[in-house]
């Protein structure tokens, strides 16, 4: 089976480009099932429950989400509603939503889908994401195979070591947050497909997606600079990780720039 995976939507040009090129990469690649991190779907930041509803209604089956998962408040409720949508599972207890999910694709395939968040450089104090997935696998691994990682982190040691953590116990894991592509994609030694960073669907021309003039004001004066997202160059990034649904093992990972 086919799994797409797409590095976080950033704004309105981030959801135009999805549903510009979804269609065409989900026909070329034979795709099984969608993952797309939306953590920056909402002008940039967070994601309402509206625009999840959209990036549903365009074919995604699985959104994950990240460090920026409550700046819209609105989400909170949905996340407890909808079984879809995912939030890091490694946040103390007591937040809203669940931290990973099961999803059936249309040929019936189990698939987990798991969200982690890195702890280092990242501004909260999140439990441990190696034991989150540790526990987390005690019981999905009981399920299903094929399970896939979106491991959130600012560093690529922190998403390096993951992958060599879940190395032969999932299917793939797949770094986010940077926002810009790194070229390392591999199926690792027992199995596991990995990359440090999938990229984001979004403007291109930008600094990771936000305006570049005020991003570099920024850092010339240390002044707040109100972030808004880019508009040019729209580009959707990510991989497509074939999987063995018997065996969990991944066989190959291709990465995607279509813009
Ligand atoms: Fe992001
Ligand atoms: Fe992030």
């Amino acid at each position: 089976m086919n799994i797409l995976c797409i590095g976080d939507v950033v704004g309105r040009p981030g959801r135009d480009v999805l549903a510009k090129v979804l269609p065409a990469i989900k026909q070329e690649y034979a795709i099984d099932l969608t993952i797309v991190n939306g953590e920056n779907a909402s002008s940039g930041s967070g994601i309402l429950p509206k625009h999840a509803d959209e990036m549903f209604s365009l074919g995604v089956d699985v959104i994950t989400l990240g460090d920026h998962v409550w700046d819209k408040k609105e989400i909170m409720p949905y996340l407890d509603q909808k079984a879809e949508i995912i939030r890091p599972a490694n946040f103390p207890d007591g937040a809203p939503g669940r931290g990973s999910t099961i999803v059936e694709t249309r040929q019936g395939i189990k698939v987990g889908v798991i969200s982690l968040l890195g702890r280092s450089f990242m501004k909260y104090n999140v439990l441990c994401p190696f034991k989150a997935l540790d526990q987390i696998l005690l019981e999905m691994s009981l399920v299903t195979p094929v399970i896939i990682v979106d491991m959130h982190a600012e560093t690529t040691s922190e998403k390096v070591a993951m992958g060599h953590y879940a190395n032969g116990r999932v299917s793939g894991v797949f770094g986010t947050h940077t926002h810009i592509q790194t070229a390392d994609e591999k199926v690792l030694s027992k199995g596991t497909a990995y990359i440090t960073d999938l990229g984001m669907a979004g403007p291109y021309d930008s600094v990771i997606g936000q305006n570049k003039e005020k991003i570099i004001q920024r850092f010339l004066t240390s002044l707040p600079h109100k972030f808004e997202v880019a508009e040019s160059n729209a580009t959707l990034c990510g991989v497509v990780i074939s999987v063995d649904e018997k065996t969990g093992r991944a066989s190959r990972i291709v990465r995607l720039q279509q813009g």
